[in-house]
């Protein structure tokens, strides 16, 4: 898995792009500055959106490619943020430590994605965010007709609305959805796709 990444991330330019995830721009747009997670965070898009908006911005990914390009684009922006190489498994941040956590297409194995969105909950305070934008098990299809849509091609990696609500029972939905959109980020995610969109709020 890390070599799958550390490749990707060692070609020339950014597999995602150098812009922030269209979805997160605009779910950070009103919401009060803080400290913020993303876990699985590649090239670090989105992490350095949010230290330019003037966030206290931690990042985690399993791929040190990942984190050097990341810490490349921050230079670029001009601003600092913390990003630990580390599987999902090894981090650990205190409890309560963030007011969001946004998690832009960080799919794991069936056997641990809802484990770790449970992890997570805990690294959040009492009326935090969770920001999220991922593949949906509808994608699939889209996928096959388009190789470069990008995404898992293993349906259990994929998620569904009900696997949110159940994985984030917790949480007043501020918003959930699912649309097909079309996506243009960096390399690898180009053409139509399927999405599930999240915005919830720690009760
Ligand atoms: C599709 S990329 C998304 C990157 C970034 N969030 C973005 O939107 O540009 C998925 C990322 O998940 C990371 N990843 C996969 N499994 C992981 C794990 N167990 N722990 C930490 N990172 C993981 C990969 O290294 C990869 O960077």
């Amino acid at each position: 898995m890390k070599e799958k990444w550390n490749e990707r991330y060692s070609q020339v330019g950014f597999a995602y792009g150098e812009i922030p995830n269209e979805f997160l721009r605009s779910s950070l747009a009103h919401v009060p500055l803080g400290k913020i997670l993303f876990p699985a965070e590649g090239e670090g898009r989105n992490a350095i959106y949010a230290a330019t908006l003037g966030w206290d911005v931690f990042a985690f990914d399993l791929s040190d490619e990942g984190k050097k390009k990341a810490l490349l684009l921050a230079d670029k922006h001009q601003v600092t943020i913390d990003y630990q190489v580390a599987e999902f498994d090894q981090v650990s941040f205190s409890q309560d430590q963030f007011d969001a956590i946004a998690l832009i297409y960080a799919h794991f194995s069936a056997a641990t994605k809802s484990d770790y969105h449970h992890i997570l909950q805990s690294y959040l305070k009492k009326g935090g965010l969770i920001i999220f934008e991922a593949f949906s098990k509808n994608h699939l299809p889209l996928r096959k007709n388009n190789p470069s849509v990008g995404g898992p091609d293993d349906l259990d990696m994929l998620f569904s609305m009900a696997e949110i609500r159940s994985d984030f029972e917790d949480f007043d939905i501020l918003e959930l959805s699912e649309n097909v959109i079309e996506l243009n980020e960096g390399l690898c995610h180009v053409g139509t796709g399927s999405v599930i969109r999240f915005v919830g709020r720690k009760k």
